[in-house]
């Protein structure tokens, strides 16, 4: 048994991210200033796209967007309930009603099939997530949005380096929304960006992510000392540090090969798990993709595995390893089943993964060694005795 707790998962922090952040601070400008000007154009340029926003959340990109995007009362919102509660939370902040679409079985992906059996004519947006790594269908709810005009909005919180038919996330021509959250590929603590094509779309949110006025601190400082400024509607105060663009550029800059140490680390699992027909794992999507490898997970099943997913997941930790749950589905938590009952089954597969599914570690600096302690220590879980 391991001697040292294995996380499952941490941020991968070099000489070069705590230098980067040492020179903010020593460079006295810690809120947004040129860091976050470098941070934001850099992500531009990676993912191809005019406009990238920094915020302090994806969740504050999500209440934005839907502010700015006039999404309110009366209007519904087709987005999964496998995911974490965070643009459910704005749909619902912004007076619109989530309404929730079921995934693939398999790939655990929003159901192209299941949205069109939700949508309305008060359908105003589809917000898929790119869960875990993986791209959603894009053509397909694409299309499904323009059948019904209705906007599509990315949920890419664990897509940064994604890629769906050869072309990166963020650049599909839909406002998207990244997380840098501490567990995510790229991290600045906490933080996020709003990627998008339209100009018009991007100043609103720029004056929303600063009280609604229209020029920020740094742009005051660095700009005419008689410029003043103006506020045209109350906004909000989600935008991002410094210190935390510091982090941001160099994790950026480390982005691909982070990714391709996952990518690495995730075949060695998929290898082990092969010979553990206990355990189910998720399949891969069928069109041309690659996955950011945000999670590396698995389904445990009692009639399959001899243990509940829940039972599994104290043995592991019993043993040193650590795990994840992504996630709950959204509707069976209690504001939302109360508000939202949905009949049991409408939402099988959601019901039938989120009982199931566990992440186990996956982190750049974790070694081969570390993978294959975690996947001897689930054989001897699932086949006690042997
Ligand atoms: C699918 C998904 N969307 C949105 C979010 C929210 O991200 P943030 O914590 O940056 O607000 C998360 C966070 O875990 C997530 O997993």
């Amino acid at each position: 048994m391991r001697r040292e707790f294995l996380p499952f998962t941490r941020p991968s922090v070099t000489d070069a991210e705590l230098s980067e952040v040492a020179d903010a601070l020593r460079s006295g400008w810690i809120t947004s200033g040129p860091r976050v000007e470098a941070f934001q154009k850099a992500f531009a340029e990676y993912i191809g796209v005019p406009h990238a926003l920094a915020v302090t959340s994806a969740t504050a990109g999500f209440h934005m967007l839907t502010l700015a995007l006039e999404i309110g009362p009366g209007d519904e919102v087709v987005t999964p309930s496998f995911t974490w509660p965070s643009a459910v939370n704005m749909i619902e902040a912004a007076g619109a009603t989530p309404v929730f679409a079921d995934v693939d079985r398999h790939t655990l992906q929003l159901d192209p099939g299941s949205v069109r059996d939700v949508m309305t004519q008060r359908t105003r947006a589809v917000i898929p997530v790119h869960f875990a790594g993986q791209p959603a269908d894009l053509d397909s709810l694409r299309a499904l949005a323009t059948e019904r005009n209705a906007i599509l909005i990315e949920d890419a919180a664990h897509a940064v380096g994604t890629e769906y038919r050869g072309q990166i996330i963020g650049s599909h021509g839909n406002p998207a929304v990244f997380s840098f959250h501490a567990i995510k590929n790229l991290t600045t603590g906490e933080g996020g960006m709003i990627t998008t094509s339209s100009a018009s779309l991007a100043e609103r949110l720029v004056s929303l992510r600063f009280h609604g006025v229209n020029t920020d601190a740094w742009r005051r400082y660095a700009g005419s000392a008689r410029a003043g400024y103006d506020l045209f509607e109350p906004g909000f105060k989600y935008n991002l540090t410094d210190i935390q663009a510091a982090l941001g550029i160099v994790q950026l800059r480390r982005l691909e090969s982070m990714n391709s140490r996952r990518t690495e680390l995730a075949a060695l699992y998929d290898h082990l798990l092969a010979e553990v027909p206990e355990i189910e794992r998720p399949a891969r999507v069928s069109y041309p993709s690659r996955s950011a490898w945000h999670l590396y997970q698995i389904l445990v099943d009692r009639d399959r595995a001899g243990l509940t997913r829940d039972d599994f997941r104290e043995e592991l930790k019993r043993r040193n390893l650590g795990t994840g749950l992504h996630f709950l589905a959204v509707h069976e938590l209690t504001y939302y089943r109360e508000k939202y009952p949905s009949p049991p089954g409408r939402l099988e597969n959601t019901e039938y993964i989120a009982r199931r599914i566990v992440s186990l570690p996956l982190f750049p600096d974790m070694t081969e060694d570390d993978v294959r302690q975690v996947v001897d220590e689930i054989r001897d879980v699932v086949r006690p005795g042997r």
